[in-house]
């Protein structure tokens, strides 16, 4: 972990507001497309399977358009998975620094594994494109007279396209997997230390809960993109094949509706599951919101599906959308609460970092209590009000003036109240625990 340490600094606490802000906005591009990818490349792969089994032509074309439109361009899946799972790591190991937490390694395993699977996804793309090419060659000649040699390179380059397509969506699934962990890891304090490995990662039943979760609303917004991408999106799909058409519609307006109905279950058990620290009002508003845009999208879902309204297309897409940017904000809400006492600890030493490289002009002589007080454990205690940590008032009647106890714990914290996030360490010196104890006792003897 040392050399990520290097490569961030601490953030301070004027820096937290932005920080939030950009893991907002990376998450809500990055969590509709990846969406998009999962679900376009597995009903590709598997309409392609079908149509070949059953030399039904639609399922083939429908195989073509959905990986065509849900990748959407070349570089879409750079811009849109790559930068903004770096930028989700990057800011991920500012506000968990100096923690030897697992989630920090696994952001950048995982930014690894969904490089190499976007360019095998795109390389499957690509594969449709030479494909077609090929077919519409062989249109032009009868079929005596296509030399072998081009149907060696066509069963090649089609043998080629599904172990890419195949290999890219096992490595997207396996990348999401370890990012979903080290996400629902970051966000619980209290088990930073029960997951040493990965392995312990593997057998945890919330990160699987949560991963299912990320499946089921892949589903949703791949069958809202289908909608919006066939039929709305530069004008729609241009063919006039009404059969082709219909299929389309039926499919993908089941396939959201039966997804949207279900995230709300899994909305509340995330809910349910959160660290006690982690729930605020904001918590509560936008988890409220994100429900009621999935109740919103289901509903112009099933008018598109029962009276094929096309023009509620975009109503699909963008109140999912819109749930997902309110999961988002949610999630950030539930992680910056959740790691408070995490934060606080880091902005102080990110201050202290700060002054360091400003020239000290006065030497200060003796440790003053006072001081420390102030600079370290104000941020966190009030004397009468919860702030991340107990008020004073109900913790120091328990040392009974007992100073040397005292300023053992706050030289070397311990876990303690269950309500609460253990208490960082403040790295201090012996003497200056004392001071800082001595002072606490006084004041409050006062
Ligand atoms: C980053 C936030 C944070 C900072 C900074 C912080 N504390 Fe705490 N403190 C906590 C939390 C959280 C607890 C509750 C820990 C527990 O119950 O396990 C706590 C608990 C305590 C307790 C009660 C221990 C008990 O026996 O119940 C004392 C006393 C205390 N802190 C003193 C200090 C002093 C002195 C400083 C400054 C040198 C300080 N704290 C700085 C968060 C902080």
């Amino acid at each position: 972990m040392n050399f990520f340490e290097q490569l961030v600094i601490p953030p301070t606490a004027e820096n937290m507001p932005l920080l939030n802000i950009v893991q907002i906005v990376s998450f809500a591009v990055f969590y509709p497309f990846l969406g998009m990818l999962i679900g376009g490349s597995f009903l590709s792969l598997y309409f392609n399977y079908l149509g070949n089994k059953r030399n039904n032509l639609i399922y083939n074309m429908f195989a073509k358009d959905v990986i065509m439109k849900l990748t959407v361009s070349k570089n879409a899946g750079y811009v849109m998975i790559i930068l903004p799972v770096i930028s989700i790591a990057i800011v991920f190991s500012r506000f968990l620094y100096s923690s030897d937490v697992i989630s920090i390694s696994l952001f950048f395993v995982s930014a690894v594994i969904y490089l190499i699977a976007v360019i095998y996804i795109y390389k499957y793309r690509t594969g449709f494109h030479i494909s077609s090419v090929l077919q519409s060659y062989k249109s032009l000649l009868p079929e005596e007279k296509i030399p072998g040699e081009a149907k060696e390179f066509e069963s090649k380059t089609l043998n080629e396209k599904q172990k890419y397509g195949k290999l890219g969506l096992i490595l997207t699934l396996v990348a999401s997997f370890l990012f979903t962990g080290s996400i629902t890891i970051a966000g619980n304090v209290r088990e930073w230390q029960d997951f040493p490995t990965i392995l312990s990662v593997i057998f945890s039943g919330k990160v699987w809960l949560n991963f299912l979760d990320l499946l089921i609303f892949a589903f949703a917004i791949t069958g809202a993109s289908i909608l919006f991408f066939f039929f709305v999106w530069q004008g729609g799909i241009k063919s006039g094949d009404e059969k082709y058409k219909g299929f389309v519609t039926k499919f993908s307006a089941s396939l959201t509706i039966i997804s949207v109905l279900i995230l709300p279950v899994f909305l509340f058990i995330g809910f349910i599951l959160l660290p006690r620290q982690a729930y605020s009002s904001g918590v509560f508003i936008f988890s409220g919101l994100a429900f009621f845009c999935l109740l919103v999208a289901g509903n112009f879902a099933y008018a598109v599906l029962k009276n094929s309204e096309i023009k509620f297309s975009s109503g699909v897409f963008f109140s999912v959308l819109l749930a997902v940017i309110f999961i988002v904000v949610k999630n950030q809400f539930a992680f910056d609460n959740s790691v408070k006492v995490h934060t606080v600890a880091v902005n102080q030493r990110a201050e202290e970092n700060l002054k360091k490289t400003l020239p000290t002009t006065t030497k200060i002589a003796e440790i003053s209590g006072e001081d420390i007080y102030n600079g370290r454990c104000a941020a966190c205690h009030k004397f009468d009000a919860k702030l991340v940590g107990p008020p004073y008032k109900e913790t120091l009647p328990k040392y009974n003036g007992d100073l040397k106890k005292l300023a053992a714990y706050i030289y070397n914290p311990t876990k303690i109240n269950p309500e609460y996030p253990p208490m960082p360490n403040q790295g201090l010196k012996m003497a200056e625990a004392e001071a800082v104890a001595k002072f606490l006792l006084e004041k409050y003897q006062k």
